[in-house]
């Protein structure tokens, strides 16, 4: 523990709060600096030529994610955020066959909700999987619906609400058991658990950079299975997704062969710069030393929230609780408006409660503070 402390002079903002919310938007790195700084410099200097070193960024930035997720060279890019790429992914499909339905939960993040039931219009059959208890999602319950007739099930590997980790590999087995692909998004997931996408024999994953991996916004990545990227054709595209973007020939798209052809556009270099220094540390301090000081964390801020009487809407099991620790009581709302302005960042969702998520660079004397701060707080609005 004492060596993933020495950390925190990388991160000005703990100098100054409780920082806890990393399950939103992780502490910045005081790389980030110097990275931003980079870019304005290039900029300044080198004019559009910079281009030149802007470009491959899409790929080597994106290699930085590839080296924690384990995935192969070549399979990566860059992107917007999450929900671009879900729609850059839901333009490769045809639903006007029998093979059309979309299998996903009631405990997904919005975004995923939003763009594949949008596309009912398009003869898309969206089966949403009810939660018995608006925390878990027993992989059971996803299993029973994928079949024959399931073409996509995009799913997230932990959900945003509970940080239950859905059993991602159990569930892309069955989807290839029927003929489907799963687009897992894993945002919740990579920084805080181990992910591996060869293991899980991933189809498509997305994700994003502001949270665990401590990145800045505009950071959104895509990882596609090698054997699969020549399979599919977006509808949503750009002239990055062209084999030669600098032909500007008009007819119709020749996609490259390569992953960039799920690229669309210009990409948002500044984003990218600024989240470098995330994923570098992430990688230094190591997945799996991440982990095993975020079950200590999450386990005590548990034990203390189940002293106090609080709802729990988190796994009891550590072994299916991500990161994020989330508690509910009456006036947990407000609540989490004073514990900000008292200096511990945490955040508040409906049917969630209070956000508690400690990261690699939180202290046992911190989640300790924030459960007491909690505490004082209840006793004082009962004894009102
Ligand atoms: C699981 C999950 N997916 C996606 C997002 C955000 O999507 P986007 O990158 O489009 O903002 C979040 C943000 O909270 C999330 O928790």
């Amino acid at each position: 523990m004492k060596d993933l402390l020495t950390w925190r002079r990388q991160f000005p903002i703990l100098s100054k709060c409780v920082y806890m919310i990393s399950n939103s938007l992780g502490a910045m790195p005081r790389g980030v600096y110097d990275e931003l700084e980079e870019f304005a410099d290039l900029w300044a200097t080198k004019g559009v030529v910079a281009w030149e070193d802007w470009v491959p960024m899409v790929q080597s930035t994106a290699e930085l994610i590839a080296s924690i997720v384990n995935a192969p060279k070549g399979t990566m890019i860059m992107h917007q955020n999450v929900s671009v790429l879900q729609h850059v992914l839901i333009s490769c499909f045809d639903f006007k066959g029998k093979r059309n339905k979309v299998v996903y939960s009631d405990l997904e993040f919005p975004t995923v909700h939003y763009n594949w039931k949008a596309r009912e219009k398009d003869g898309a059959n969206v089966v949403i999987v009810k939660s018995p208890d608006g925390v878990h999602l027993p992989t059971e319950l996803m299993l029973r619906e994928i079949d024959e007739t399931t073409l996509v099930v995009p799913i997230s590997y932990v959900l945003f609400r509970s940080a239950f980790i859905q059993d991602a590999k159990a569930i892309i087995k069955r989807a290839h058991e029927v003929g489907a692909v799963v687009v897992l998004d894993a945002y919740q997931a990579v920084g805080t658990i181990p992910v591996d996408v060869q293991d899980l024999n991933c189809d498509f994953m997305v994700g994003g950079s502001v949270k665990w991996l401590c990145g800045g916004p505009g950071g959104g990545y895509l990882y596609v299975r090698k054997d699969l990227i020549g399979k599919y054709e977006p509808k949503s595209c750009g002239w990055f997704s062209h084999e030669h973007p600098f032909n500007f020939d008009m007819d119709p798209i020749k996609y490259s062969p390569t992953v960039m052809r799920f690229m669309g556009g210009s990409p948002g270099v500044q984003g990218l710069y600024s989240t470098r220094p995330g994923y570098r540390i992430v990688k230094k301090v190591g997945v799996k030393a991440i982990r095993k000081r975020s079950m200590k964390m999450t386990a005590r801020l548990v034990e203390r929230a189940l002293e106090q009487g609080l709802v729990v809407n988190t796994p009891m099991d550590p072994a299916v609780r991500a990161g994020t620790v989330s508690v509910d009581f009456p006036g947990a709302e407000a609540a989490c408006s004073e514990l900000i302005r008292r200096k511990f960042i945490v955040d508040y969702r409906p049917k969630a409660g209070v956000r508690i998520s400690p990261h690699f660079y939180n202290t046992d004397d911190e989640c300790e503070a924030i459960m007491d701060e909690i505490a004082k707080m209840r006793a004082k609005a009962r004894s009102r």
